[in-house]
């Protein structure tokens, strides 16, 4: 929305933990220092807005679909995303969102914790997205997600194994 993205690449160090909340809607209620500081963005721009202001054109939108509805029936979330910086540039983490709950077990906030992505899990991560992201173009997410279902039956997985299927790519 309003930023035109480039190939800039912006750096996540090997030390790198980038932190933030969201509320029930996905808006952002905390964040770390060293998450504003790769989206390069005040705390003031970003407290309270939707962490969508994130989203980079080239995510594909069955990714974010098996997103919310693992949230929504309280199941964590391991999923690669390319994030879109306010300069247009992009950087590329390992996202693991929990659901947090309050003593009482009602919802307390989502809490994301994003590692930068592998080398090796960039190589094979790119490619499929692209490709559902060029199916979604014209078919939508009733065409990306038989191919997403495709690359984890190739791997030996499903959607139930989504989340240990993306730490087993970040890790070899
Ligand atoms: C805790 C939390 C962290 C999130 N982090 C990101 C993020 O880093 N990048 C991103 O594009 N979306 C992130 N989202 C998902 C967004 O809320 C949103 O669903 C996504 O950007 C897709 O945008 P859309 O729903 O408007 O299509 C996060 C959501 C939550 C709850």
């Amino acid at each position: 929305m309003g930023i035109t993205p480039t190939d800039i690449e912006h750096e996540v160090r090997t030390i790198d933990i980038i932190v933030s909340k969201g509320d029930a809607k996905g808006d952002i209620t905390y964040a770390n220092p060293i998450f504003f500081k790769i989206a390069g963005y005040t705390q003031s721009e970003l407290t309270d807005k939707p962490h969508s202001i994130l989203r980079h054109p080239d995510m594909p939108k069955i990714i974010f679909k098996y997103f919310w509805s693992n949230l929504k029936s309280n199941k964590d979330v391991k999923a690669f995303v390319k994030n879109l910086t306010k300069d247009g540039g992009f950087y590329w983490v390992l996202a693991h969102v929990r659901v947090a709950m309050n003593p009482d077990k009602t919802f307390r906030n989502y809490v994301s914790t994003r590692k930068g992505m592998s080398t090796s899990a960039r190589a094979i991560i790119e490619p499929l997205y692209a490709s559902l992201l060029n199916a979604e173009v014209s078919g939508g997410m009733q065409a990306s997600l038989p191919l997403l279902e495709d690359f984890l039956r190739d791997n030996g997985a499903s959607l139930a194994t989504f989340n240990e299927t993306m730490q087993k790519i970040q890790d070899n």
